[in-house]
């Protein structure tokens, strides 16, 4: 589906041109923060949570503006979580999308800064009227952001990760749940709020973003095993250098490929009561899967 790939760039460039008229600009010495805010979140990411919220609005009748905003929100979140993800004291990366990490085109205090910077702009923009003209809805949307992010979401799952607490598939998938999966299926959450979807309907997308996000982990284990730095834009075996597992370092990689394998049918399965209106978000399914990058 050649028309995926675009649809995908169409939704990353309409959250770039957001996320640009946004985002803070500062002058004085705070200008230095907003710089280096607007140097993690409007780099060139893939923006596919993005695409994923701006896909489900569309199937779901969601305002657009709504969703854009709940999209640049998400985005917002990501790029914090990667420049903390970054620093020194977690991962120690210095190249991140293809040029060096918040930390290094900065320094230190300025990353953890535009961090969390980053973290309360995304509930600035949920919070903010424009969002939605109905208080709950945006109280709501900012409830699931803080959850998917929180200590039950993101935030908890890097702790895991920093403490390498898990030496199974369990271990490993319940840390992927929380790590990248809860801000994944947040991408989908949001846009069915907004749409004020029915309970029917939020379930079967939510076990499909979950099956998704699981899929999204096993091919970043694979791409961390098998890629090359060039094409990943940042570093590789970076879990097995440091003896940490995840789904490749346990499965090895021929069983995680099997593995993917029965999950795209599985996730594809949970889309099957939307009929056509999900042939976009079906196909970004082996989207994911065939990523490179
Ligand atoms: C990288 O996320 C970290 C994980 C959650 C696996 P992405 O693969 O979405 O990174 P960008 O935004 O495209 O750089
Ligand atoms: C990062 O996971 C996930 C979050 C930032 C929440 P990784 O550490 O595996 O991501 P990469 O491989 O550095 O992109
Ligand atoms: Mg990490
Ligand atoms: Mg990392
Ligand atoms: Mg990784």
């Amino acid at each position: 589906m050649g028309n995926l790939a675009q649809r995908v760039a169409q939704a990353a460039d309409l959250v770039t041109v957001a996320l640009d008229e946004l985002l803070p600009r500062a002058d004085g010495p705070e200008g230095r923060l907003t710089e280096a805010m607007r140097y993690a979140a409007l780099g060139p990411g893939k923006r596919l949570r993005t695409f994923f919220a701006i896909e489900t609005g569309k199937m779901f009748d969601a305002p657009d503006r709504s969703v854009l905003r709940a999209a640049c929100a998400l985005e917002c979140i990501h790029a914090y979580s990667l420049i903390h993800d970054d620093l020194p004291c977690m991962d120690d990366d210095d190249v991140r999308r293809g040029r060096a990490t918040t930390h290094k085109a900065y320094d230190e205090a300025t990353a953890v800064l535009a961090g969390d910077a980053l973290q309360t702009a995304a509930f600035e923009i949920l919070a903010h009227p424009d969002t939605h003209s109905d208080g709950a809805i945006r109280a709501e949307l900012v409830m699931r952001l803080a959850q998917a992010s929180g200590a039950k979401g993101m935030a908890g799952g890097q702790m895991i990760d920093v403490l390498g607490v898990r030496d199974d598939l369990g271990g490993v998938a319940r840390m992927q749940r929380l790590k990248t999966g809860a801000l994944i299926a947040c991408a989908f959450e949001l846009p069915l709020v907004l749409a004020r979807a029915k309970d029917s309907e939020r379930h079967a997308m939510m076990a499909f973003a979950h099956d998704l996000g699981l899929a999204y982990q096993i091919v970043d284990d694979l791409l961390d095993a098998e890629g090359d730095a060039a094409s990943l834009g940042k570093a590789v075996a970076k879990d097995a250098d440091k003896g940490k597992a995840n789904f490749v370092t346990l499965l090895g990689v021929e069983a995680a490929r099997e593995r993917l394998t029965l999950l795209s049918t599985q996730t594809k399965a949970h889309l099957e009561p939307f009929g056509a209106a999900a042939e976009f978000l079906r196909a970004s399914v082996d989207f994911v899967l065939e990523r490179r990058n």
